[in-house]
């Protein structure tokens, strides 16, 4: 292989699995375009990375930045881009939150959106499935879960993609202008969420957070604020992803979609099995503390870094004929939620929004054809669908 790649080639955003390959047979470590980010992508190198959180720091995650221009940046104290023992107390705080009573409860009430959102889906015609279901889902269960009122679920997607433009430090100015008016406006509702809960204490996962306390220690405001923006980024862009693929394998394999709707019990396996293959979070970013030597490279300190979860879960080395798809693989893969003390808080979530919005799904149509080209999202960090046209066909 010579010269760099770029991960945000039209072509490698096809289909980077080939790409992968090719870096962990010829060049396992490298440096790679945009950026010049070191890449990791072996499955065992990549584990170990995870699990060497002195090594591999989370204070590199893009999401920490702040730019001048800001003034502040709401995800700076998140979790996500703290190590310990910062990121040790706040993950001890806000873990029981996530917890499984947490998750029974929430049950019904992603259910109750499912259901809503499956039944309005058009039938016998073309329609965008980002805009009829793998978006709609996620964004309301998001917006249930930080306290949101049902109206302004539809405004999550915008919020987060304009929280996440932050990172990016755009020089356009009006673009700065509406990322600023984007966090005033979601700073004030979270804050109202608050305020209401503090007077008015529900069974639900903002009055946990108040009342959280780990050895006579508690959230303070700035802390909550930014976990529940912490909670629409990591909530949402991925789990879209996730339920697109799903059925853009739904549609690629015939096959697959009838041993789903003859046994609804199989759905879990294939949600696994959809999230080895296409992973939504590709990568996740680190910055090295020291020198480090991986498969032989050696990496300086202070380099941002690439954990290539995408690469890792094709690796042949872990999953025999790892470009294969093949739901009746045996074993858990966790990597796709990431590995060791940063692990995805709403990984059950997630994984519990992708069945039951299945179940739904199949319970109500028979197949599902594409009735136009997927358009692919623009990042090599979270990958999927960003225009999904499909015909869902009723039972004939
Ligand atoms: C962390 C993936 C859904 C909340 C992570 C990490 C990954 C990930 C790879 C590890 C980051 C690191 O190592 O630094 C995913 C995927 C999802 C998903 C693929 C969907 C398919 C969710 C949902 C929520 C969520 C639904 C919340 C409702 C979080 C939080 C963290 C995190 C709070 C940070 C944990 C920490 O720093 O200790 N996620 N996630 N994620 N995720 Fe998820």
């Amino acid at each position: 292989m010579s010269g760099r790649i770029n991960l945000l080639a039209p072509e490698v955003r096809a289909n980077p699995y080939a790409v992968y390959a090719e870096l962990r047979r010829h060049a396992p470590v490298c440096q790679v375009d945009p950026g010049g980010y070191w890449v990791i992508t072996r499955h065992d190198d990549v584990v170990a990375a995870f699990k060497n959180p002195q090594l591999f720091s989370n204070t590199g995650v893009r999401l920490a930045t702040k730019p001048e221009w800001l003034g502040h940046n709401p995800f700076a104290d998140s979790m996500v881009g703290l190590d310990p023992p910062q990121h040790t107390r706040l993950r001890n705080l806000v873990n029981r939150a996530f917890g499984p009573p947490a998750l029974a409860r929430l049950e019904g009430r992603v259910r109750h959106y499912a259901e809503a959102i499956v039944a309005r889906i058009p039938e016998g015609r073309e329609v965008d499935f980002v805009d009829a279901f793998t978006l709609p889902l996620p964004a309301s269960v998001i917006g249930e879960l930080i306290g949101l009122e049902p109206s302004l679920h539809s405004r999550c997607k915008r919020w987060a993609d304009d929280l996440t433009s932050i990172s990016a430090n755009p020089q356009d100015e009006k673009r700065r202008e509406e990322i600023l008016a984007a966090v005033r406006e979601t700073e004030a509702e979270m804050a109202k969420v608050l305020a209401l809960r503090r007077r008015e204490p529900r069974e639900d996962l903002v009055t946990d957070l108040l009342q959280a306390r780990v050895d006579g220690q508690s959230l303070s405001d700035a802390e909550l604020m930014s976990f529940m923006f912490l909670l629409l980024v990591a909530g949402l862009e991925t789990t879209i992803h996730l339920l697109g693929h799903c059925v853009r394998v739904l549609m690629e394999r015939p096959d697959v979609l009838a041993r789903l709707r003859a046994d609804h019990s199989l759905i879990p396996r294939f949600v696994e099995e959809v999230l080895r293959y296409e992973p939504p979070v590709q990568a996740f970013g680190r910055l090295t503390t020291a020198e480090a030597v991986v498969s032989g490279v050696r990496i300086p300190a202070g380099a941002p870094v690439m954990l290539l979860i995408g690469s890792a879960n094709h690796d042949d080395a872990r999953f025999p004929d790892g470009d294969r798809f093949d739901m009746d693989r045996e074993g858990v893969n966790n990597l796709p939620f990431g590995h060791g003390i940063h692990f995805c808080l709403g990984a059950p979530l997630a994984r519990m929004e992708a069945r039951i919005g299945l179940e739904l799904l199949l319970s109500r149509f028979e197949r599902f054809t594409p009735a136009g080209p997927l358009e692919w999202n623009h990042s090599f960090t979270v990958r999927g669908p960003r225009v999904l046209p499909v015909i869902a066909h009723g039972p004939s």
